[in-house]
């Protein structure tokens, strides 16, 4: 949606990878505070939200959605206040159907308006709306339904369609939602990962600021792939311009995983405001090369290993269409070292890794330094 939000993807949590239904108030609190002392709030992550199974299992008497009194005794208000006092956003979901996927609580299916107004009032500023028991209606009407309630509340709420890619929101979203889900949903698993990454790639054309392609949220950190294949899956999602939402319950993450989805350089690529999605400038055999351009002049570079033994994985300053100079830089975002080549750039990448690079034309490594630095070096 061109109305000013989500201009580069949006970044946050949702507990859905994590918990299932098993979510109560104290770990959205909890989110919120470790957002703040671990340092993801300042690497940029904003949004937290709750996925299904918030709400208690039928309306009020006034027809409105109410906190499932157990899970969230406090109310949404009251938390939606809390997550506000961090300095950050709070999210919530419902689905355009009779009810959502896990059939705990209602969905708002003809109930837009009062939704929207309920959310508003609440203070939410994100929501989910997923497409579980929708009585065969059509799509498009549906979510734009949602969007017109959302925007007659006078509220910025940013909204994502969870539509799994069914009817292609890719070729609708653009003036329904500021992202779209292109996948079913992901699990903890390499095969997973995998393939909604091979089904986004494809669909970059479709994105840029406040319109993105979501391949679903983040596994980093869950325990079923290893350190490597999470960088790879963080790298792929960043490349991707995908939303980066973060699935795993932070109470219990490891400084592996913070290192991860802390990583403000990777970050920088997925934020880039340029808001370009990747294309795959070459794949075969397993063996991905795919560049996302930056808003400085940059391109950022990934050289993904999808095999199962490591593999040499080359390409050019040529074959990435960067302009024609003397020399580059290189940036190796993961191992934090700069190099410089005349063309050719390239990675030895175990099983299932990923490099990404930032790669800087000219990159100015052959010019003397800037005047101002030599003069600090001169003796008093
Ligand atoms: C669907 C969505 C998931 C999650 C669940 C909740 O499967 O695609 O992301 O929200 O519903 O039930």
């Amino acid at each position: 949606l061109p109305d000013g939000l989500a201009r580069t993807p949006p970044m946050g949590f949702n507990n859905w990878n994590s918990t299932g239904c098993a979510i109560d108030e104290k770990m959205i609190r909890d989110t919120a505070d470790l957002f703040v002392s671990t340092g993801l709030k300042a690497a940029g992550y904003e949004y937290v939200n709750v996925d299904d199974c918030w709400a208690a299992e039928r309306r009020d008497a006034g027809g409105r959605l109410t906190h499932h009194p157990v899970r969230f005794p406090s109310g949404i208000k009251a938390l939606a206040d809390y997550v506000h006092s961090k300095g950050l956003k709070f999210g919530i979901y419902t689905s355009a159907g009779t009810q959502t996927c896990a059939k705990t609580m209602p969905g708002s299916l003809d109930h837009e308006e009062t939704d929207a107004r309920t959310f508003a009032e609440w203070g939410v500023d994100y929501l989910k709306y997923d497409n579980c028991n929708n009585q065969n209606r059509p799509a498009l009407e549906r979510y734009t339904k949602m969007r017109d309630a959302l925007r007659a509340t006078g509220r910025p709420i940013l909204y994502s369609i969870c539509e799994w890619g069914q009817n292609k929101p890719w070729e609708w979203g653009r003036d329904v939602g500021h992202l779209w889900r292109t996948t079913g949903d992901i699990n903890d698993s390499w095969q997973s990962m995998l393939g909604l990454f091979k089904a986004n790639a494809p669909l970059a054309r479709y994105a840029g600021p406040g319109h993105w392609n979501d391949p679903d949220m983040l596994e980093v950190g869950n325990g079923g792939m290893t350190d490597t294949e999470y960088r790879s899956h963080f790298s792929l999602w960043s490349v991707m311009a995908a939303p980066l939402l973060i699935g795993t319950d932070l109470r219990k993450a490891t400084p592996g995983t913070l290192d991860i989805l802390a990583d403000r350089e990777v970050i920088a690529v997925d934020q880039d405001p340029l808001g370009v999605q990747a294309t795959v400038v070459r794949s075969a055999n397993g063996h991905w090369v795919l560049a996302k351009p930056l808003a400085n002049g940059d391109l950022a570079v990934a050289l993904f290993n999808e095999t199962e033994q490591s593999a040499a994985i080359a390409t050019t300053a040529a074959e990435l269409g960067l302009p024609k100079r003397s020399g580059y830089a290189i940036r190796d975002l993961w191992q934090k070292n700069t190099s410089h080549t005349a063309g050719a750039i390239g990675a030895t990448l175990p099983a299932h890794a990923t490099a990404l690079f930032r790669i800087t034309p000219g990159g100015d490594w052959w010019q003397a330094p800037p005047a101002a630095s030599l003069t600090l070096d001169l003796p008093a």
